[in-house]
């Protein structure tokens, strides 16, 4: 071959080499290793070597000790030449392990680390199949909640359970990553009385014995094992769902989620059947630390959703939205936590808009933006822009630090613009294969992008840009052409604003019709700084004080905090004393922190309130009040 010759030929292979490289989606920032080869920085699990397929449960639940006693027998596989399988474990107090009902196995507790907790190292044989622990757990235990009856607000005591992120394995020994999963099945002792209930097969009524059975076919990864125990009533809504509370708020509860058989079936509708076969909620004490957990087959909810007028119902949508993204596919480990909550997000507002149209999802995509808008300034302003990228680094640090609207709303937004750039057939195609093809797996960020530039090129031989994603995914802050939402809702109250702003009027001639959204629009949109006569007129206009709905008394609080406005005082302790939503708290404790009688009274006001709280939230508000 001549020089030139050869050099053309060079081109011709190095064009196709870019060909296949861009076909096949590996390019440099998505080259993925295999994803069983890669460690979860969150678990001491060795999966690769030893791994669990199902759990048997037996449990005692002690509301007088506050623990729990129990036997957790895991059936594993393992690898030719492995010698031991390894369990996170956090707080548990092991008094056994034995190999396959027989043998006593020696087994070794590390030291506690740091968020993680204890690595439990048992030695198995190369015929070991199965794996019991008998231990206890920890009145401490930071997954579990327990109530006193006055604490439940009822004759008797409640306990619950919170997973995600890492606190499974406070209250079962696992290998707590999210990428291993496995069935269960549970039998479950409570005192009689009580109903207890997991994410699984769950009863419907209260037995004379006090022993329940349990039975999950589906593999789950150990985030979204549960629990609730307590005196618990159930509601049927449609012959796969229903909603579980106290006795006292059932009926409201039922009212209130009325439309949840018709937002399964829009779920279903956009991305694939419901594969979970049940689907219930349970509302939870006002203790419980979240907005809602999308425990499978029973959602945990907060009392807080009970706005009274169904308001706050996409709070269902996101959480049933869960049973397709997350439990179906599941983020890899927790720094991939953007690929549940984003397309959790994405999905939410599109049963919305399904069920109640654009105008309504409109609004929720406003109030997300300004709200994304606000953290990315937040997290800019407290040296943390690194974590305003969707794919995080959480190595060395709690998962939770990753709970922010950056995963939810970037995530979100992100979904929506290759939405909006390639269209809506294309993108619902995607997303119901992406479901589809990867139920019951785990998935990572470079999974997903390999997975979406590989469906858009091969289905509709269009190419998805490198640094189109880039910067969505691996760059701080937001692209400059982020979707952006319209809502003529929103308009109308930006008017009212206006007119306000020009005139001192508050033009109540339109506001019969707003519903919470159009309130907490013109709440977070309001001067920082107003008189107290200006507090005053907005308080007889919204009646905002004496509201009965918690999104809007947080909104208004930050108001009344940051203007002096006692007269809201009261009403704000007996708020924080009695809600123990993180989210709620959050904003209101930093609000008032930010002057030392503010401090002062948001530690007298903590100290009161700290007994009803969720680790989860004590574990944040004990760093930020001692600050
Ligand atoms: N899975 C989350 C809750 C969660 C996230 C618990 C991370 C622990 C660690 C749940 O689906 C959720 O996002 N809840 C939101 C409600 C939602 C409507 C945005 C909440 O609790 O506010
Ligand atoms: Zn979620």
């Amino acid at each position: 071959m001549l020089y030139d010759e050869q050099c053309n030929f060079m081109k011709f292979l190095s064009c196709c080499l870019i060909l296949i490289l861009l076909a096949t989606g590996c390019g440099q920032q998505n080259t993925r290793e295999p994803l069983s080869m890669k460690p979860d920085p969150h678990s001491f699990s060795n999966p690769n070597e030893a791994v669990v397929t199902h759990l048997h449960w037996k449990a005692r639940v002690d509301f007088i000790t506050k623990k729990i006693d129990a036997i957790a027998t895991w059936t594993i596989e393992q690898k030719d030449g492995t010698t031991q399988i390894i369990f996170d474990t956090n707080d548990l107090h092991v008094e056994k392990v034995t190999l396959d009902n027989e043998s006593t196995a020696s087994y070794e507790l590390a030291e506690t680390a740091p968020n993680l907790g204890r690595a439990l190292s048992v030695k198995i044989k190369s015929d070991t199949k199965k794996v019991s622990i008998t231990y206890k757990t920890s009145p401490n235990g930071e997954a579990l909640q327990w109530l006193s009856p006055q604490q439940a607000g009822s004759a008797s005591p409640f306990l619950f359970t919170q997973s995600q992120a890492i606190l499974a394995r406070s209250w079962v020994p696992c290998q707590d990553s999210p990428s291993i999963r496995f069935t269960y099945d549970a039998e479950v002792t409570v005192p009689q009385g009580l109903l207890a209930l997991m994410s699984a097969r769950n009863p419907k009524e209260k037995n004379e014995s006090g022993v329940y059975d349990f039975k999950m076919n589906q593999p789950i990864p150990s985030y979204l094992l549960a629990l609730a125990v307590g005196d618990i009533s159930f509601r049927p809504i449609s012959n796969r769902s229903g909603v579980y509370a106290e006795p006292s708020l059932v009926d409201t509860a039922t009212w209130e989620f009325a439309d949840m058989e018709k937002m399964i079936e829009g779920a279903e509708q956009l991305y694939g059947n419901y594969r979970w076969e049940q689907y219930d909620v349970i509302v939870l004490p006002p203790s419980f630390p979240f907005g809602g957990m999308e425990n499978p087959r029973l959602t945990f909810a907060t009392p807080t959703i009970l706005a009274g007028d169904r308001s706050l119902t996409s709070l269902i949508a996101h959480e049933l939205a869960h049973s397709w993204s997350g439990n179906l596919v599941t983020n890899a480990t927790w720094n991939d936590f953007w690929l549940n909550e984003g397309f959790t997000v994405y999905f939410e507002h599109r049963i919305m808009e399904k069920l109640y149209g654009k105008d309504y999802s409109e609004m929720l995509a406003m109030l997300a933006l300004q709200s994304l808008r606000e953290t990315i300034a937040d997290l800019k302003n407290q040296n943390a822009y690194e974590d305003t990228k969707l794919k995080l680094n959480l190595d060395e640090r709690n998962p939770d630090d990753g709970v922010t609207d950056i995963a939810y709303n970037k995530g979100y937004f992100f979904l929506r613009s290759i939405e909006e750039k390639f269209g809506r057939d294309k993108f619902d195609n995607f997303v119901r294969d992406y479901f589809s093809e990867n139920a019951f797996k785990a998935m990572d960020t470079e999974g997903f992008i390999f997975f979406l530039k590989n469906y858009y090129l091969t289905r509709f031989k269009l190419t998805i840009e490198e640094d189109f994603l880039n910067g969505w995914i691996f760059t701080e802050g937001l692209p400059v052409d982020c979707p952006q939402p319209v809502s003529d809702r929103f308009d109308r109250v930006n008017e009212v604003i206006h007119k306000w702003e020009d005139t001192g009027q508050l033009d109540d001639a339109k506001t019969s019709s707003w519903s919470t959204h159009e309130w907490l629009h013109l709440l977070k949109n309001l001067p920082d700084s107003l008189t107290q006569s200006q507090m005053e007129a907005f308080d007889n206009f919204g009646k905002f004080t004496s509201s009965g709905n918690a999104e809007i008394l947080t909104a208004w609080f930050t108001h009344t905090i940051r203007n002096g406005y006692t007269k809201a005082d009261g009403e704000l302790e007996d708020f924080l004393i009695n809600t123990g939503r993180r989210k709620f708290l959050n904003p209101l404790y930093k609000e008032l922190i930010k002057t030392p009688r503010g401090k002062e009274k948001a530690r007298s006001i903590y100290k009161k309130a700290r007994p009803n709280y969720h680790f989860v939230a004590t574990n944040t508000f004990d760093k930020l009040l001692n600050e």
